[in-house]
């Protein structure tokens, strides 16, 4: 059932739990997430960056794509189709296709820029029923060709922002995309407090998902995380599953070469990492 992102993360933050979202890149991703969460009675959010956006021909076919699959594959439970690290045009694309809850990533901007422009993405996403995430501060590493410095974010700013309205906020506490280097200090917990106690109720985000060891996860969720991104582990577990299938050999066994089967691992593995995930997260049976 597609919905915006709102009330699920306001009972995620009242429940202390997270939501996930997890990145999607084509049909497998999104149905492989799709059927765990249903499983798993979880709710979920499908992210989709400008270039997985890009990559599947654009916001249109995305959006098509998945609100067919959950009618056809009788989806219950609440999915939110998210874009993720969004430019403003790209806020404005993924509105008229029918997304349900955007990010608007202004964190590179000036400042003042980043709440101007926030404030107007707000008012249109209410206006129409979407939920919408602001950015405070990089988050470290690259994305799609999104580059962030990584740094943590003034709580200060993280309250001016929250007050426009927002429904979500992700702010930078030292967390970056992909891999974490050897030498990764760790989440700055004193910066996910002082935010929490500034922006009160407001659900924040935490990026960079892939490689947070457990007990930081549990740690940041009971500082007042209630969504967490995870895009680069999905797309080792497909990885790792396919080179095992055909290392092994069996795309070479009778129809092994056929697509269907040639991504059937790959496909599983990523339903057992959301599970894993959900699992981790707390958010199995909250739907
Ligand atoms: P990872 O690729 O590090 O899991 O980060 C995902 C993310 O934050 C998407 O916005």
């Amino acid at each position: 059932m597609l919905v915006s992102a709102t009330e699920m993360l306001k009972k995620a933050k009242e429940g202390k739990y997270a939501v996930g979202q997890f990145n999607i890149n084509n049909l497998e991703w999104t149905k492989s997430i799709l059927l765990t969460a249903q499983e798993l009675k979880s709710p979920v959010i499908l992210g989709v960056s400008e270039g997985a956006g890009k990559y599947m021909t654009g916001f249109k076919t995305v959006s098509a794509m998945v609100r067919a699959m959950d009618e056809e594959l009788g989806i219950t439970v609440p999915v939110a189709l998210h874009l993720d690290h969004g430019t403003y045009n790209g806020c404005y694309k993924c509105i008229k296709a029918g997304f349900t809850s955007i990010m608007f990533d202004g964190s590179s901007l000036p400042f003042e820029e980043n709440i101007d422009k926030t404030k107007e993405l707000v008012n249109v996403a209410h206006q129409l029923g979407l939920s919408i995430e602001a950015e405070v501060g990089s988050i470290g590493g690259e994305e799609d060709g999104v580059i962030g410095a990584g740094e943590c974010a003034d709580p200060n700013e993280c309250k001016q922002i929250a007050d426009l309205g927002i429904d979500f906020l992700a702010a930078g506490i030292g967390n970056i995309h992909g891999a974490y280097p050897e030498n990764w200090a760790g989440l700055s917990f004193d910066t996910l407090a002082a935010i929490q106690e500034k922006t009160g109720i407001m659900p924040l985000v935490l990026h960079g998902g892939t490689g947070i060891p457990d007990d930081q996860i549990k740690k940041a969720i009971s500082l007042g995380v209630s969504k967490i991104n995870v895009n680069t582990e999905c797309q080792w577990a497909f990885q790792e599953a396919t080179r095992e299938y055909i290392e092994a050999g069996k795309d070479k066994e009778g129809k092994g070469f056929d697509p269907r089967k040639l991504l059937a691992p790959g496909a599983q593995a990523i339903c057992d990492k959301v599970k894993e995930k959900m699992e981790l997260f707390g958010s199995v049976g909250k739907a």
